[in-house]
């Protein structure tokens, strides 16, 4: 069978399978048919299944057999000593764990050091705004993604929601670090561990009640599909908000960028076929796989709301005023966004961040002088800083581990 008939069979069984068996509209399944051609994607090639249907077979099995057999105790203490891209495994570890992550942490064979080296060189000179995206930004965005939020609400994780972020950032702050993929760096190590955490997830959620309830049908969570979604709220709304923000950026920067996020994606286990090629088709992607399913949920209005009081309460001494998070986090998604987040709307400091952003922006990137900057936008650009901080400093003393159990209660 060629490409295209398997895909078209796919999206029909697919399809049928889902409104066969629930009837009603739900907001987890209110994405498009999948069109996006693997033409457009690393690989260049691939079978065009869709990605709703795919998982990341090989570890979800072997995770799946880790959790049963009782060695995740034994083995998180094994990984906890391995830190660095360029560590041996530590021993100890069960042999079928060990050969799977020596392969996995191989990087793809169309890696280019030169441009990771200039996607370093990027994420640090733009570390501030970009830790802003990917942290704030991204982290909005995806409480407004029910089925992520859902995962991340009943997962083990979801019951202390500091300690999770503080986790998820050690992955963001690995790949925005000048050593990112750098022998001494980390971001193989964390996405590896990131990998298999997923897999566990996997294999523990279809069991909560909870999650169950929630997830439209979906039997097994983190799908390819919903890889490719949080993907999106990752470099592709950053990208877009950069150029919306008129940050300039040489093109081998822009290239630069999207080639340290594929490699990423490879690394987390999404398949090649998956990855966008250019930023054209990121965008298209982003476009079939995340717009459609943004939408309210109990669950994500919750979690952002501890999210953004964690945020007003513990970045600074004095406290960042809670109104000047909440009007931020705003700014950084949009009003549509929040709202499904249930953002409360902060008029005085909405106008303020609206004024002075720009102004910001302008004079970092040497666009215009100091005087032209209102005094509030170096409060803004304080509350930033703490922000980022804070997850810095907590971020050392927490590491990514493979949960056993999902959210108590
Ligand atoms: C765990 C990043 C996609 C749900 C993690 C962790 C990281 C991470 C760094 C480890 C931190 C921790 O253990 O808490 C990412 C990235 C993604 C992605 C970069 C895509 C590019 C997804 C998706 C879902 C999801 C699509 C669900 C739909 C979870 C859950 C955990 C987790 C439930 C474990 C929480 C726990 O039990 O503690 N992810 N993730 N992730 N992720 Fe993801």
């Amino acid at each position: 069978m060629d490409g295209l008939s398997r895909r078209k069979m796919v999206i029909a069984g697919g399809a049928l399978g889902v409104f066969g068996a629930l009837g009603v509209a739900s907001p987890a399944r209110a994405r498009s048919l999948w069109t996006w051609e693997p033409s457009g994607s690393v690989a260049g090639k691939g079978a065009g299944l869709d990605p709703d249907w795919v998982w990341d077979e090989e570890v979800d099995q072997l995770v799946g057999s880790v959790i049963d057999r009782g060695d995740v105790p034994r083995v998180n203490e094994l990984l906890r000593t391995w830190t660095r891209n360029d560590q041996p495994l530590p021993d100890g570890l069960p042999a079928d764990l060990r050969e799977f992550m020596e392969k996995a942490r191989q990087l793809p064979s169309w890696a280019d050091r030169d441009k990771l080296e200039t996607a370093a060189k990027f994420n640090e000179s733009r570390g501030l705004y970009l830790n802003l995206l990917n942290g704030v930004g991204g982290g909005m965005l995806s409480t407004a993604i029910p089925r992520e939020a859902r995962a991340v609400y009943y997962s083990k994780g979801g019951a202390d929601m500091e300690d999770r972020v503080a986790k998820t950032s050690l992955l963001g702050f690995a790949v925005g670090d000048l050593n990112a993929y750098r022998p001494d760096g980390k971001v193989v190590v964390e996405a590896v561990k990131t990998r298999l955490v997923h897999a566990a997830v996997r294999h523990l959620l279809p069991k909560s009640p909870g999650w169950s309830r929630t997830s439209g049908g979906q039997k097994i969570p983190i799908s390819q599909a919903d890889m490719l979604v949080t993907w999106h709220s990752l470099p592709t709304y950053a990208m877009r908000k950069l150029l919306d923000w008129k940050v300039p950026m040489k093109s081998a920067e822009s290239a630069g960028y999207l080639h340290v996020w594929q490699v990423t994606a490879h690394m987390l286990g999404i398949r090649d076929e998956y990855i966008p090629a250019s930023w054209d088709a990121a965008n298209a992607q982003s476009k079939q796989v995340l717009d459609p399913v943004l939408a309210r949920t109990r669950e994500g209005v919750e979690l952002t709301d501890i999210l953004l009081g964690q945020l007003a309460e513990q970045t600074s001494p004095g406290g960042i005023d809670r109104p000047l998070v909440n009007a931020l986090a705003r700014y950084l998604v949009g009003d549509q966004v929040a709202d499904w987040d249930g953002i409360p709307r902060e008029p005085f400091w909405e106008k303020a961040i609206e004024t002075a952003w720009p102004k910001l922006v302008a004079f970092r990137e040497k666009l215009i002088p100091l005087p032209l900057v209102p005094p509030l936008a170096w409060t803004i650009d304080e509350a930033a800083r703490q922000y980022i901080l804070f997850y810095l400093t907590k971020g050392r003393g927490t590491r990514i581990e493979i949960p056993e159990t999902n959210r108590p209660g």
